[in-house]
């Protein structure tokens, strides 16, 4: 039986305060450490569990500059992406392309949002071994990174809608991309 420790973290919903904090720097020193250690694997658990492309930390109550987000090609078919752990990152984007997609977010799965976002971008950021990483990322990898970025600035896709006719409920996507076309 599984013990308690495998629980995955309870996701924190729209509304919660946590959302719309600017969170704080990991102290380097602190990456190494058992505790920052078993927080990222509780929250890599959680992503698993609830079948996301990324998860940030103030998602799950922590104010802390750390993301996951699924930008590697998934191992083999029918499997999810590999997840990569974003610590202290920054973001620039590259060109000027703008791509609109929907966006959901495990902090309202009710809802998806049409978001405009640079196509590409590089991320800077230190990895779960404490040594710091460069990327250059476009398409859906750059979407899902700069999606998990806004959250530690406490922005959410709803606040990048266009318009709030962009805001739609999830279930009602099919009919949406019918008209669209
Ligand atoms: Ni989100």
């Amino acid at each position: 039986m599984d013990s308690e420790e495998n629980m995955p973290l309870e996701i924190a919903q729209l509304g919660q305060p946590v959302l719309r904090a600017v969170a704080q720097e990991v102290p380097l020193d602190r990456i190494a450490g058992a505790d920052f250690q078993e927080f990222v694997a509780a929250m890599l658990e959680t992503l698993e569990y609830e079948k996301g492309a990324g998860l940030a930390a103030p998602q799950v109550f922590v104010g802390l500059r750390v993301f996951l987000a699924g930008i590697h090609p998934a191992p083999a078919e029918g499997e999810l992406p590999g997840i990569e752990v974003f610590i202290n990152p920054t973001i620039t984007p590259l060109g000027a392309e703008t791509i609109s997609a929907w966006e959901g977010c495990l902090s309202f799965p009710e809802l998806l949002v049409l978001v405009p976002r640079p196509r590409a971008m590089r991320v800077e950021y230190v990895d779960l071994n404490g040594e710091p990483v460069v990327r250059e990322l476009k398409g859906f990898a750059a979407r899902v990174v700069q999606h998990e970025f806004d959250h530690l600035e406490g922005i959410l896709t709803i606040d990048r809608a266009a318009s709030t006719r962009d805001i739609i409920k999830a279930s009602e996507i099919d009919t949406v991309r019918e008209e669209e076309e």
